[in-house]
C-alpha cells in the first residue's frame, strides 16, 4: 500500500486544493469514472475494515472467494464482531447511552443493485446489520428507526436481548458516577460550552467493504454509536452518504470516528463521488479529511493547534482494486484481506497525534 504515513501537504495540494474552500461535486468523467475497468472475474478482490475487522475481513475474504454474494459475505463478517461481548463499540457489549440502554445503528448498502437498507437507535437486536438487510431485502424502505425498527425485527423472528454485559454496565457506572461537563448537553455558559465532551468516550464502530473479482461491491457499517450519549442520538453510521455509500461503477467509502463531524459533511458520498472524477481512494479520503478540518471551528472541537481534536477514519475501495485507510489522526491502522491473505494495513493520516 502506498502511504503508509503523513500526507503531503504539496500532494494534497496538487490533487485536491480547490476543495478546501468547499468541495465542488464534479460531474463524472464518465459512466464508471476514473478506475480502469476490468473484465468480468479479473478484478483483484479485496476486503476492507476498520482495525477491529481483522476477523471479519478474513471471514468475508473466503465467503467471497466461494462465490457468496459481496453483501451477504460483509454482514456475516461483522456479525462476528456484533456478537463480541470484548468489542465495546458494536452490538452485544457495545457502550450505552446515558440511561445505560445499548442503542444500535447500521446500514448495508449492495452495489450490483443499488440497495441499501439501515435501521437506526435499535435497542435489544444483537445484529443490527441483519435488520438492516431485511429493510433492504423485504421492504420498499431504506431506514426504519427506533420502536419501529424494533417492531420490524421481532415481526422477523429475531430474539431480543439485553446487550448491556457486566463490563459495559460498570463502564456506564463510573461515566454516570463521574458525571459533571462531559454529558452532551450545552449549558448557556459560554466557557462550558467550549469543554471538549466527546474526548474519551468511544466512537467505535466496524466498517467492512468488499470488491469481489467480478468487479462488484457492497459494505456495511454497525455499531452502538457514541458512548453515553443522549437517548435516541443517531450518527452517521445508519445515513447512507455518511457512514457508507456503494456506486458500483466507481466504489465505496466508509467511515468510524466522530459520526457528528461526518454528518456535518456527508463525507463518504464525496468520497465516492471525487473517486468518480479521477481521484485514487487516498486522495479522495484526504480530500474530504481536509474538508472537515476546515469546517470544524467551535473551540470545544479543537486543540491548542486549531486541529479538529476528534478521530474520523475512512475506508475506501475503488472499483479497479484500490484502496486505502484514511484517519484524521495517525499512526493508526486498519484491516485488509486480499489473496495475499488477511492483517493489518498503515492508514495514511493528515494529522501526527502528540506532535
Ligand atoms: N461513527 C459512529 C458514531 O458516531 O455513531
Amino acid at each position: 500500500m502506498p502511504f503508509p504515513r503523513f500526507y503531503s501537504r504539496r500532494k494534497f495540494l496538487a490533487t485536491a486544493a480547490s476543495l478546501m474552500a468547499g468541495l465542488p461535486l464534479l460531474p463524472r468523467l464518465k459512466a464508471g469514472g476514473a478506475p480502469t475497468l476490468q473484465k468480468r472475474g479479473q478484478t483483484p478482490a479485496v476486503v476492507v475494515s476498520s482495525a477491529n475487522g481483522l476477523k471479519a475481513v478474513k471471514v468475508t475474504y473466503r465467503l467471497m472467494s466461494k462465490g457468496t454474494d459481496t453483501l451477504e459475505a460483509v454482514i456475516s463478517g461483522v456479525n462476528l464482531v456484533e456478537s463480541d461481548p470484548n468489542d465495546r463499540s458494536v452490538g452485544y457489549g457495545g457502550l450505552p447511552n446515558e440511561e445505560g440502554v445499548v442503542e444500535l445503528d447500521s446500514a448495508v448498502m449492495h452495489g450490483p443493485t443499488h440497495r441499501a437498507g439501515a435501521v437506526a437507535a435499535l435497542r435489544n437486536i444483537r445484529k443490527p446489520s441483519r435488520v438492516a438487510q431485511l429493510v433492504l431485502e423485504t421492504t420498499d424502505h431504506v431506514l426504519l428507526v427506533g420502536a419501529g425498527a424494533l417492531k420490524f425485527a421481532k415481526a422477523n423472528g429475531i430474539r431480543e436481548e439485553e446487550l448491556l454485559t457486566e463490563s459495559s454496565r460498570k463502564a456506564w457506572l463510573k461515566w454516570k458516577r463521574n458525571l459533571s461537563r462531559g454529558d452532551d448537553w450545552l449549558s448557556d455558559d459560554e466557557e462550558d460550552r467550549g469543554i471538549a465532551r466527546h474526548v474519551g468516550r468511544p466512537t467505535g464502530t466496524i466498517h467492512c467493504a468488499a470488491l469481489n473479482s467480478d468487479g462488484d461491491i457492497s459494505c456495511v457499517t454497525t455499531t452502538s454509536g457514541l458512548a453515553y450519549k443522549i437517548p435516541g442520538r443517531v450518527g452517521d453510521s445508519p445515513i447512507i452518504g455518511a457512514g457508507l455509500p456503494v456506486d458500483n461503477a466507481i466504489g465505496s467509502c466508509g467511515s468510524t470516528g466522530r459520526g457528528e463531524a461526518n454528518l456535518q459533511n456527508l463525507c463518504s458520498f464525496a468520497a465516492v463521488e471525487l473517486m468518480g472524477t479521477g481521484m485514487s481512494p487516498e486522495e479522495a479520503g484526504i480530500a474530504v479529511l481536509r474538508r472537515v478540518a476546515s469546517h470544524t471551528t467551535q473551540s470545544r472541537l479543537l486543540d491548542e493547534k486549531g486541529r479538529p481534536n476528534f478521530g474520523l477514519m475512512f475506508y475506501l475501495i475503488a472499483k479497479d482494486g484500490r484502496y486505502a485507510g484514511v484517519s484524521m489522526w495517525g499512526p493508526d491502522k486498519y484491516s485488509v484481506a486480499t489473496r495475499k491473505g488477511s492483517r493489518h494495513e498503515e492508514m495514511v493520516y493528515l494529522y501526527t497525534r502528540g506532535s
